[in-house]
């Protein structure tokens, strides 16, 4: 059936090289959009609805398939969150244009809005800041106009956390060349599609150097391939600091998963909040499009809540299949809208009697071919997902094994724990370097009056380079010889890459 709904130039993504003025029967028009649409949960079947009657006023070639997400999946026992069925469509369609989904809260479930973004590699989450008219903020008449990419997938966000003892616990924060990569290109190609001139790199490099600190640098690389479109680099920090000073100075901000989290959200509330902050989440072959917002449960079925984000979403899915011309007719009518202020929600009506969802919505349709001055002015064209690879020539040439880092849990003393260990492995090709206790080095040299904690970092110099099957047998003897002395957690290779040390070293080392 989908299939049948394809045309010829419909290689993923959906790219469709028409635009309005389309004249006659839509009926008669060859070209459709299938987008698989989940309504969601609380107020997604309001503010659905409501969008999507704007989007087929303004573009009436969009076949939706409606599918299922969220409660009623977790109900039915399906742990994701999403039923097969439902990704089934997707991976068919490559578009989705969805509601707010519930996550189910201390049920084991998880939630179904993470499963679609890692089940497609939804790598790419872009989250437009625009002032909007009828908007009351702190800032409003700054102009705010700016973008923030986040890396959708990685960082602390993989999901990987243990108790390394009854009292320590630890989460991994992975970045990868390929994901700072993708992000990093698809924020240039955000930039050129999307009429933008200036790329913002946010990051902790000064203080976790090869994770934040790799994401700087493969950003860095990129942007010197796109001098088109100026770039910069500004610590996470120092960054929302700016934000909240003069945010109407930031043009396209890119960042790692949990800055994106955080920077996100302070610059939702710059311009109301997120209850109108639109949202798209972008991968190679599928797109997904939804607000920034949840479910609301406390005005949900009421019919009261406001589409504005979802519409804006909207806005966002034509722009990503090419149909710029409705695009910018429902940005118009929605801005007018907002503008006239006789229909407003409740949420922003403040001095005015509100109206209802559905009531808003007809105020957009209704104000369809009315121009607003408050659009910003653009240029858009086609954006080519998946013409964004990543290159193997931004990867080193060369690795040395230089030794491992193992964790162990001790309750003693520094020097106690130093002796025994040395005196383990004196027949070993190691040698102790240091150790250190969250974070910061105890031994050789005590320069802290530090608390310390059942959890010790041991460091082990490896005494020269062997090929890679002796340096795993090496590190299986050393973690042997450890394990008479206390007990280890995890172990973590020493490794160079075109000899940069490619781990960090601790405080005080
Ligand atoms: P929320 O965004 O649902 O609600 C926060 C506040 O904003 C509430 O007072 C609500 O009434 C208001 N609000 C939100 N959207 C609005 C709109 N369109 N019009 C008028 N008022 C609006 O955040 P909350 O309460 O933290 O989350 C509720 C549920 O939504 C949770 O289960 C959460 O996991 C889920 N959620 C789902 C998301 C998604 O599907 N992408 C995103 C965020 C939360």
């Amino acid at each position: 059936m989908l299939d049948a709904l394809r045309t010829a130039n419909s290689a993923f993504p959906f790219f469709y090289e028409y635009d309005e003025p389309l004249h006659g029967d839509p009926a008669e028009v060859h070209v459709k959009t299938p987008v698989v649409f989940i309504e969601g949960d609380g107020i997604g079947p309001d503010v659905t609805a409501a969008a999507r009657r704007v989007i087929d006023a303004a573009f009436p070639h969009i076949v939706w398939h409606d599918q299922s997400a969220g409660a009623s999946a977790f109900e039915a026992g399906i742990v994701s969150g999403v039923p097969a069925a439902t990704l089934n469509a997707i991976s068919e369609t490559g578009l989705v244009f969805k509601g707010p989904l519930a996550t189910a809260v201390g049920s084991g479930g998880k939630s179904a809005n993470i499963t679609l973004r890692k089940m497609f590699e939804l790598y790419a989450n872009v989250r437009p800041v625009i002032e909007l008219p009828s908007v009351k903020s702190l800032y409003a008449g700054k102009g705010i106009d700016l973008v923030i990419i986040r890396e959708n997938v990685e960082d602390l966000y993989a999901g990987i956390e243990y108790m390394q003892t009854p009292d320590v616990a630890q989460c991994l924060k992975l970045v990868s060349r390929m994901g700072s990569e993708k992000i990093s290109r698809f924020a240039f190609a955000f930039g050129h599609s999307h009429g933008r001139s200036h790329v913002t790199c946010a990051t902790k490099a000064n203080i976790m150097k090869l994770t934040e600190g790799f994401f700087k640098e493969v950003f860095e690389k990129v942007a010197a391939e796109n001098p088109e479109i100026g770039a910069s680099h500004l610590i996470v920090d120092n960054c929302v600091q700016q934000l909240v000073m003069a945010p109407e100075k930031f043009d396209v901000i890119v960042t790692t998963n949990m800055n994106g989290d955080i920077i996100g959200d302070l610059a939702a509330g710059l311009v109301g909040g997120t209850g109108l902050a639109p949202s798209a989440n972008i991968g190679d072959r599928v797109a997904m499009f939804e607000a920034a917002h949840g479910t609301a449960p406390d005005i949900a079925g009421a019919n009261v809540a406001n589409p504005t984000a979802l519409i804006l979403s909207g806005v966002m899915m034509l722009r990503h299949i090419g149909a710029f011309g409705a695009a910018s007719r429902i940005e118009h009518a929605l801005y007018t809208t907002l503008s006239e202020a006789r229909y407003l929600t409740a949420d922003i009506a403040s001095d005015y009697k509100p109206v209802s969802t559905s009531d808003f919505a007809s105020a957009v349709v209704d104000n369809l071919g009315y121009g607003s001055d408050f659009v910003p002015e653009r240029e858009f064209t086609p954006i080519h997902t998946a013409d964004i690879v990543p290159l193997e020539t931004l990867r080193p040439v060369s690795r040395a094994f230089d030794g491992a880092d193992v964790f162990v849990e001790w309750d003693g003393d520094v020097h106690t724990l130093a002796e025994k260990l040395k005196a383990a492995i004196i027949q070993l090709p190691f040698s102790l370097e240091i150790i250190s206790n969250r974070g910061v080095m105890l031994h050789p040299s005590v320069v802290s009056e530090a608390e310390t904690v059942n959890h010790w970092h041991c460091r082990f110099l490896h005494d020269g380079h062997d090929n890679d099957r002796r340096i795993q047998e090496a590190i299986c003897a050393l973690l042997a010889a450890i394990s008479g002395v206390c007990t280890w957690m995890h172990v973590e290779r020493l490794q160079s890459f075109d000899e940069r040390p490619a781990y960090s070293k601790a405080n005080g080392q």
